[in-house]
């Protein structure tokens, strides 16, 4: 099969084409003959190496996995012996533990799902870590409650707006300029420019921090006095990356009336059955920047890291 491959951590360009042994789905495991594969922040970190610590995690010297991608949207080929909630045919989307920048791909049935019918492999392999994590760190929110997303042009951001939206709540969205359109499109009741607006003082109710890496005083600043703030993630540098500030949230959190916590998350076959509900419902619909073709992954992720996408960039296999 083709595999978008690497052998060592870098820029894009350590990634190749290769041809590789399809792998084999034993246990609780499915083979997908991938139609699709979702590009995300953390395609990045897994193949930079960075910050540091991914590599605790996934490979000190090299990566451990070396094909490239987590989400995956595509057809059932196999099933492992103890499967039976997925069967050969079936179309499924979610997540795969071999690399999904490929023509197959293993995964685990707890991390995989029947696709949303009304959506393209392309749309659906754009939802599973990225709306999987807003879904997350929404939990909780409460019908009329003022929301404020970070970054809501962002993967992560762009499903937070209309979960938010879905889940009853006045919804702010902060973006940059060329994207105040697409955050109302997605349903955002206001879009604040961050290169322009200040943040109100004691506004919100709850804030998904998904980029900007602001203070976590000026966080605190836009909150009302017993409102809860859930850091997801910024692209920053040093050892830890965003860690440091979801570390320093969580030792202040315990000793003012507000709630700060960091979220890391969890790829969960019932979060993505939860969302294709609400896409199913209508209410919530993936935002595509564009699609690439498989030999064009490394272009795909300087995109990601320095084009600015609106929403979420794809690779069609
Ligand atoms: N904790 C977890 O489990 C988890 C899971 C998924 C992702 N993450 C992390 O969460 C972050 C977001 O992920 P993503 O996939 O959504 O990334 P993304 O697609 O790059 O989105 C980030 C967004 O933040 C915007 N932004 C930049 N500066 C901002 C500012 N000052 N104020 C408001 N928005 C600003 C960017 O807009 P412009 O491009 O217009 O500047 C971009 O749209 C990443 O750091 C990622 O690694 C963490």
């Amino acid at each position: 099969m083709r595999a978008v491959v690497q052998d060592r951590y870098g820029p894009p360009e350590v990634l190749r084409v290769a041809e590789l042994e399809p792998p084999v789905a034993g246990g609780n495991q499915v083979l997908v003959r991938v139609r699709a594969a979702g590009v995300d922040q953390g395609t990045w970190h897994l193949m930079a190496g960075q910050p540091r610590i991914v590599r605790l995690g996934f490979g000190l010297r090299r990566p451990k996995v070396p094909v490239s991608g987590r989400d995956v949207a595509g057809v059932v080929e196999a099933v492992g012996a103890g499967v039976t909630s997925l069967r050969v045919g079936d179309e499924v989307f979610g997540t795969c533990e071999t690399g999904s920048f490929a023509e197959y791909a293993v995964g685990r049935v707890s991390r995989l799902t029947r696709k949303p019918a009304n959506l393209t492999f392309e749309q659906a392999a754009a939802v599973p870590i990225s709306a999987g994590t807003a879904l997350q760190g929404l939990r909780g929110i409460q019908p009329g409650e003022r929301v404020l997303v970070l970054g809501a042009a962002g993967g992560v951001g762009s499903y937070a707006v209309q979960l938010a939206k879905a889940f009853g709540a006045h919804v702010t969205g902060v973006c940059s300029t060329p994207k105040l359109d697409l955050v109302r499109e997605l349903g955002a009741d206001e879009a604040l420019d961050y290169t322009r607006d200040e943040l109100p003082t004691a506004a919100y109710d709850f804030i998904l921090d998904t980029g900007g890496n602001r203070s976590l005083r000026s966080l605190r600043r836009a909150l009302k006095p017993k409102g809860r703030v859930v850091i997801i993630g910024s692209e920053t540098s040093g050892p830890l990356g965003g860690m440091s500030r979801i570390l320093r949230a969580a030792l202040i959190s315990p000793f003012i009336g507000q709630q700060l916590r960091g979220l890391i998350s969890s790829e969960r076959a019932e979060d993505y059955a939860e969302l294709r509900d609400l896409i199913e419902a209508g209410q919530v619909t993936p935002a595509i920047d564009r699609t690439y073709p498989l030999e064009e992954a490394a272009a795909a992720i300087h995109h990601l890291r320095d084009g600015h996408p609106r929403g979420k960039l794809v690779i069609t296999i």
